[in-house]
């Protein structure tokens, strides 16, 4: 069960600190505004989950950007990769012939950036890359890597920094492990 009152009682352990999270950050920004330069991208924050890694990021990318944010969440059974985007929220940038980078708070599975990337592309994108806060190799049920990875993480669950348990944690200002009985329960 969810703590009323203090959510660092559900956390196990922290996995990443505050510090650590936008030192990181703060270097992958660096290599994106070197390989973005002059290419005025369309970086796309999906939805909730990645408002506090996109925050971060974006006004460290140290050229011109544009940004826009998706909502989306994937169908198909997770061991096919014939699924559908189901989009709750769309682009309100027309992307033809345009650099996309999307930012995402976790790549597990896969599944939902693998269609994300075919739709976009689709679109008619001149390139459509994925830049991940966390990369969970352990998950993945399709092949998909991301270009660029802030950290790589083992399995287990995690919240915090964007990430949530039923809706909660995403306001914790680091990455924690969920204790087990918050979820058993
Ligand atoms: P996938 O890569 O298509 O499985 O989708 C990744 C999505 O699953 C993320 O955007 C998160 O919403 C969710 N997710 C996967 N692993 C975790 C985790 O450890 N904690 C919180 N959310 C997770
Ligand atoms: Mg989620």
């Amino acid at each position: 069960m969810i703590h009323e009152t203090d959510m660092s009682r559900d956390i196990e352990r922290i996995l990443l600190t505050e510090d650590e999270l936008l030192k990181r950050i703060d270097e992958v920004a660096t290599v994106l505004t070197e390989d973005y330069r002059g290419k005025d991208p369309i970086v796309v924050g999906i939805l909730k989950g990645a408002i506090p890694f996109y925050a971060a990021m974006s006004c460290r990318i140290d050229t011109p950007i544009q940004e826009d944010f998706m909502c989306v969440s994937s169908y198909g059974s997770g061991t096919t990769t014939s699924g559908e985007v189901k989009i709750r929220k769309d682009l309100d940038t027309d992307i033809r012939g345009r650099h996309v980078l999307i930012l995402e708070d976790i790549l597990d599975s896969g599944l939902t950036l693998k269609l994300l990337r075919k739709l976009l592309l689709e679109r008619g994108a001149e390139s459509v890359k994925i830049c991940t806060l966390l990369d969970k190799p352990s998950g993945r049920k399709v092949e998909i890597a991301p270009d660029y990875t802030c950290f790589t993480i083992p399995g287990g669950f995690v919240v915090g920094f964007g990430l949530d348990y039923a809706e909660h944690y995403r306001n914790l200002p680091y990455i924690g492990i969920l204790k087990q009985e918050v979820y058993s329960a």
